[in-house]
């Protein structure tokens, strides 16, 4: 009988299975990791025929699958807190994009950054989602808005997965806003998008999906659907930014091209939601954008529900409408504003955001499955969107190997 790597005992376990409900919890559980792969998972009365070279004791502590932040711009350079008063004082996200602020105040920033001043900005980002329970992580492009800085963010964002050892997925974000050079010409961009930029990340693989942003001040569903082509050309899926502001039927958009995912969804009718579900495009929910925009239209959580679409729960980590960097805050968000249940949430940032990622290994504890694994002093597994501040992570495993936790 080959032994463990690491055998991880005396745990409670939320399993996360879909097939099992209520957490999937196995009481007195424990975990035999071999090859960075979890090699069995059960009672851990059961576990000590097999010899392990080292063993974990958790004394009771919880353990569920490391957490998955399945969308975020973590790359930037600048920040918008100037902006965020502004806000606060009555201006409008809208307004400021159109007095030219907003993303495109991101792109000047960030294109006149240096691809170690944007990694160097990113780590401590990174850091702080690392610290709560993240091993797996998506980072789009779209600050760059031209060819080579838009390369450059995605060569970063990769740097970033090499570095930290966390495994990150990229998206190219082509579409994000029309760049200075093609005010009043967003078609002139989305040519370049589709014949110079497409081409250029796929050939050298650097995107592993293609976003963009169908609203009003951003890009059209005629502008949307010739990306999402060009992207089928490239072999690349895509994923879509979708009814944030208003209800531009994104959510159907999305589906259409059998998209990984559809995000935001503030406004999406219940026709695009059941398209959705239709076609196996998860959505991803943002509450800390919902937040910082005081928005106050919910999202179709209930349909979602209904027609039985997969909800994950995501930080958007940007500088503009959501400046956070703990996946478990957008879990307690989730649950505060968008009344989803702490099992939902838990989901949301396990196996339903390894399912809009298309991670098939990832999200769940169950054998087989890569051994990202997250152990936590905590009461009940509904504590992890409970509590607001302290962060009760004390282990945290990517691929069977500890992950040190800098930014705890
Ligand atoms: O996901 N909605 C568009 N994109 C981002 C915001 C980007 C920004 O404001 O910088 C989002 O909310
Ligand atoms: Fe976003």
């Amino acid at each position: 009988m080959a032994s463990w790597d690491l055998l991880i005992t005396d745990a409670r376990i939320a399993t996360m299975r879909r097939d099992v409900a209520g957490f999937g919890i196995i009481e007195n559980g424990a975990i035999g990791i071999r090859d960075g792969v979890i090699d069995w998972v059960g009672d851990a009365t059961e576990a000590t025929q097999q010899p392990a070279r080292a063993t974990l004791s958790l004394g009771g502590q919880w353990i569920t699958p490391a957490l998955i932040d399945c969308h975020t711009h973590l790359v930037f350079g600048g920040d918008r807190a100037a902006e965020f008063e502004q806000r606060l004082a009555g201006a409008s996200y809208e307004d400021i994009a159109r007095a030219g602020g907003g993303i495109l105040s991101t792109v000047r920033a960030t294109r006149a950054a240096s691809a170690d001043e944007l990694f160097e900005a990113a780590l401590p980002r990174l850091d702080a989602l690392i610290a709560s329970g993240v091993t797996t992580i998506e980072i789009k492009s779209g600050y760059g808005l031209d060819v080579d800085t838009e390369i450059r963010m995605l060569e970063v964002a990769r740097r970033l997965g090499d570095a930290s050892g966390v495994t990150v997925v990229t998206t190219l974000l082509a579409a994000h806003a029309v760049p200075p050079e093609f005010s009043g010409n967003a078609d002139g961009w989305i040519d370049v998008a589709c014949n110079e930029l497409i081409p250029a990340a796929a050939e050298r693989g650097l995107a592993d999906a293609v976003d963009a942003y169908c609203e009003s001040i951003a890009f059209d569903r005629q502008q949307v659907a010739r990306v999402f082509d060009a992207a089928r050309e490239h072999g690349l899926p895509v994923r879509l930014h979708a009814d944030q502001l208003s209800d531009g039927d994104g959510a159907a958009l999305a589906a259409g091209y059998s998209a990984l995912s559809a995000d935001h969804l503030e406004y999406s009718s219940n026709a695009g939601i059941k398209a959705m579900a239709d076609a196996g495009t998860a959505a991803v929910l943002l509450p800390g954008a919902f937040l910082t925009l005081h928005e106050t239209q919910q999202p179709p959580v209930a349909a979602c529900r209904e027609h039985g679409v997969p909800m994950a729960i995501a930080t958007d980590c940007n500088p503009g409408t959501s400046p956070m960097t703990s996946v478990r805050e957008a879990m307690a968000l989730a649950c505060r504003l968008f009344r989803m249940t702490p099992e939902e949430c838990l989901a949301g940032t396990t196996r339903e955001a390894a399912l809009a990622l298309r991670l098939d290994d990832l999200g769940m504890i169950s054998a087989g499955m890569r051994a990202d694994i997250a152990a936590w002093d905590i009461e009940h597994p509904r504590d992890l969107s409970y509590w607001l501040g302290r962060n009760p992570l004390t282990h945290l495993f990517k691929s069977g190997r500890s992950v040190s936790l800098t930014a705890a």
